[in-house]
């Protein structure tokens, strides 16, 4: 019997697991849960006789991948896919996909609702500003940073994003102001909201020449990866100016010491982005659907490897 493995150390809402559950029995599989698990031999245990997996931000390493003896296909119920080792799969000719787009709305209000947050001293009465009239910075336009931009032009801001892969004539269609470098963006814009994946070139590379261009007062929203920001640069920003803020989704390494800096600096106590139910159903119930699809009828779209 094909069994279908569920690993999620951060559990998807049990509505999205019923899902989830109805589409692999429904096409004759069973379903294995691994949730919120400590110890990671217990992942190693749980893939060893699994034909499929879904995941969310949990590490797929190479043990993981010597581990499973009859797995045939990885499917990460999210976007970013770091944390797969693509080398590994690759050489067992396992195939890793994503759910490109699927928790892209939730992880858009968040962005938005940072920057509220952080507009208005940390939800502290003191006076604070609004977002209507000001610049926001979009470091990347795929399926989130067109969403933020959506929402952020419905709250009066003015959005300007960098994104070499789109073109500028896509980005003005739809109101948006294309910027020609990084550079550029972090000097024009009072919020700077991040959509890059972290991959070889982009680890690192908002360091202080970049933050520093900020304007007076201006904030960056990261609701994508920690390993993007250089946060010992971020924390040399933020002891050389008093005005700039940061707002993460991810801890960074050094958050205890950036934490000194509330409310000028707010990081989420775990990445919750995409943990809204309707994220879950539609990134959970689109990794099973595509699971199903390539064991019964080998259909590879959203192969990552
Ligand atoms: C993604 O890449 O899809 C987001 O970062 C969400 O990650 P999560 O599934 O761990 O919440």
């Amino acid at each position: 019997m094909t069994k279908v493995l569920v690993a999620t150390d951060k559990p998807f809402a049990k509505v999205a697991v019923d899902g989830i559950r109805e589409i692999i029995e429904d096409a004759g599989f069973t379903l294995s849960l691994l949730e919120k698990y400590t110890d990671v031999n217990d992942f190693y245990n749980a893939v060893k006789d699994a034909d499929a997996l879904i995941v969310r931000s949990d590490k797929v390493t190479k043990q993981v991948v010597d581990n499973a003896e009859k797995l045939k296909i990885v499917v990460r119920a999210g976007a970013g896919y770091d944390n797969l080792d693509l080398d590994a799969l690759s050489q067992k000719n396992i195939v890793a996909m994503n759910t490109p787009g699927q928790n892209s709305n939730a992880v858009a209000e968040l962005a938005i609702g940072m920057m509220i947050f952080m507009a208005r001293s940390a939800f502290n009465p003191q006076t604070g500003t609004e977002l209507l009239g000001k610049r926001l910075g979009l470091q990347a336009y795929g399926h989130v940073g067109a969403l933020v931009a959506q929402k952020a032009k419905a709250l009066g801001m003015e959005v300007y994003a960098f994104d070499p892969f789109v073109s500028k004539e896509d980005m003005e269609k739809q109101g948006v102001k294309a910027v020609s470098s990084v550079e550029e963006l972090y000097k024009t814009c009072n919020y700077v909201s991040i959509h890059i994946p972290a991959n070889e070139k982009t680890k690192k590379s908002i360091n202080y020449n970049l933050i520093s261009l900020l304007p007076k007062g201006g904030c960056i929203i990261n609701t994508a990866r920690k390993e993007v920001i250089n946060e010992e640069d971020l924390l040399k920003c933020l002891k050389e100016r008093e005005d700039i803020k940061y707002c993460s989704d991810i801890a960074a390494d050094n958050q205890n010491e950036l934490n000194e800096f509330f409310p000028r600096v707010f990081s989420t106590p775990k990445k919750m982005g995409a943990q809204t139910q309707e994220a879950n159903i539609n990134a959970g119930l689109a990794a099973a659907r595509q699971i199903v699809d390539f064991i019964k009828n080998g259909v590879t779209k959203f192969k990552v490897n």
